[in-house]
């Protein structure tokens, strides 16, 4: 199989689009621009990695808007979307790839059949642009007239625009800073071989301030089927110095005792949202037998489990974690175990809640004997 790489140019300024902050930083149905983006890549298994231009200036927003995804490290971008290109194709030069898809960071909904397709036809072709027809009658202003302008043969260009990589490489380094607004046109003027696959009408680049609500409307509208899980588990305290819960270090009389770090909560929420997609508990996924997970950190369970959500086009709507113990105290540390769930799983805090109850001296928690955790996880998956 070739190897293919998917470059997303995001080092834009969206001007145009206004906003405090760059378009593709900007949330759709909760999620960043840029984000919808790398995620339509990382569905498809014929994409083998995913690179991301940046300005260094974003740095901050582009590293909330990856977290809990596993990427190659980001590229810095330049003046204009030609030159980001090229730097992003320089800095895969280290480990080329047999083909690279370049693609805008503002298309944030493209789909894996339209991935599939670009890549199809690089079978037959140097370089695969997706085009769509004009519907809408096209007019050129004449002073106060506006005129007929014949739409026969005029097509509209989309990303992600496909390439043999060291074809593309070579007409970027040919017409450095001769201009062109997409990949295409720098590879006819070298004269290699162009295919055209049919784009997508949802695969439109959020340009305006109006685009946005189109795309609003969109990226709610695709995940209405809404699932729950619920996740429990429990830890026997043992000697030790400190526990792990939610994700975060609490030093304590105790340990906890368990195959890996013993995190009741994160193990709660991990079997939440297995359940809610119905894929098994982490039993299944992570078994205790394997000596790999001895001592593994729970938030590689977590993750794991965000990432099996992702691959089916879903997202977490909201979590909601729910621990059982005398000691210790969980309340000076409920904000910070929200802070780091909420990086795990790569959504905004507020979607992350974490309760803590005693049981009034009964049964086991009630004893000391251990902690107990229960989760409930609410996804919302496309329809
Ligand atoms: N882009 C880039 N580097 C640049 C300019 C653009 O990586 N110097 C990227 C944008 O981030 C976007 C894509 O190229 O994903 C398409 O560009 P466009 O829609 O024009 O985005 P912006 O340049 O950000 O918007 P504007 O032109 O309105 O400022
Ligand atoms: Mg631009």
């Amino acid at each position: 199989m070739a190897e293919t790489v998917a470059l997303i140019v995001a080092a834009g300024r969206g001007e145009r689009a206004g906003g405090a902050i760059p378009k593709q930083y900007r949330k759709l149905a909760g999620k960043p621009v840029l984000r919808w983006a790398i995620e339509a890549f990382e569905r498809c298994t014929a994409i083998d990695n995913v690179r991301v231009v940046i300005q260094p200036a974003d740095e901050a927003l582009y590293r909330t808007a990856i977290a809990g995804l596993r990427l190659r490290p980001f590229i810095l971008g330049g003046a204009t979307r030609q030159e980001s290109v090229r730097r992003g194709l320089e800095a895969l030069v280290a480990r080329t790839p047999d083909h690279v898809l370049i693609h805008d960071a503002a298309r944030p909904f493209v789909s894996t059949a339209l991935v599939e397709r670009v890549i199809g036809g690089l079978d037959n072709a140097e370089g695969v642009l997706p085009v769509l027809p004009v519907a809408d009658t096209l007019r050129r202003k004449e002073g106060a007239k506006f005129e007929i302008v014949p739409r026969d043969g005029l097509w509209r260009a989309q990303t992600p625009q496909g390439f043999h990589f060291d074809k593309i490489l070579a007409a970027h380094r040919k017409f450095v800073g001769e201009p062109a607004t997409d990949d295409i046109q720098l590879a006819e003027r070298l004269g290699l071989s162009i295919a055209s696959v049919t784009g997508e009408e949802t695969n439109f680049k959020l340009t305006t301030e109006n685009d946005f609500l189109l795309a609003e409307r969109l990226a709610g509208s695709g995940l209405s089927d809404v699932r729950t899980g619920t996740g429990f588990d429990v830890h026997r305290f043992a000697p030790g110095d400190h526990v792990w819960l939610c994700g975060v270090k609490i030093r304590h009389d105790f340990g906890l005792e368990g195959h890996s770090d013993a995190d009741a909560g994160l193990h709660a929420l991990t079997d939440a949202i297995l359940g809610a997609i119905g894929a098994g508990d982490i039993g299944v996924h992570f078994p205790p037998t394997d000596e790999r997970w001895k001592g593994a950190p729970s938030h590689r369970f977590l993750e794991y489990a965000a990432k099996l959500v992702r691959e089916i086009g879903g997202v977490i709507s909201h979590v909601d974690v729910t621990l059982i113990c005398e000691r210790p105290k969980i309340m000076p540390y409920r904000q910070d175990m929200r802070a780091r769930m909420a990086e795990i799983l790569g959504i905004d805090i507020m979607r992350v809640s974490v309760k803590a109850t005693t049981t009034e001296g009964l049964g086991f928690t009630g004893r000391r004997e251990g902690i107990a955790a229960q989760a409930v996880a609410t996804i919302r998956l496309p329809t």
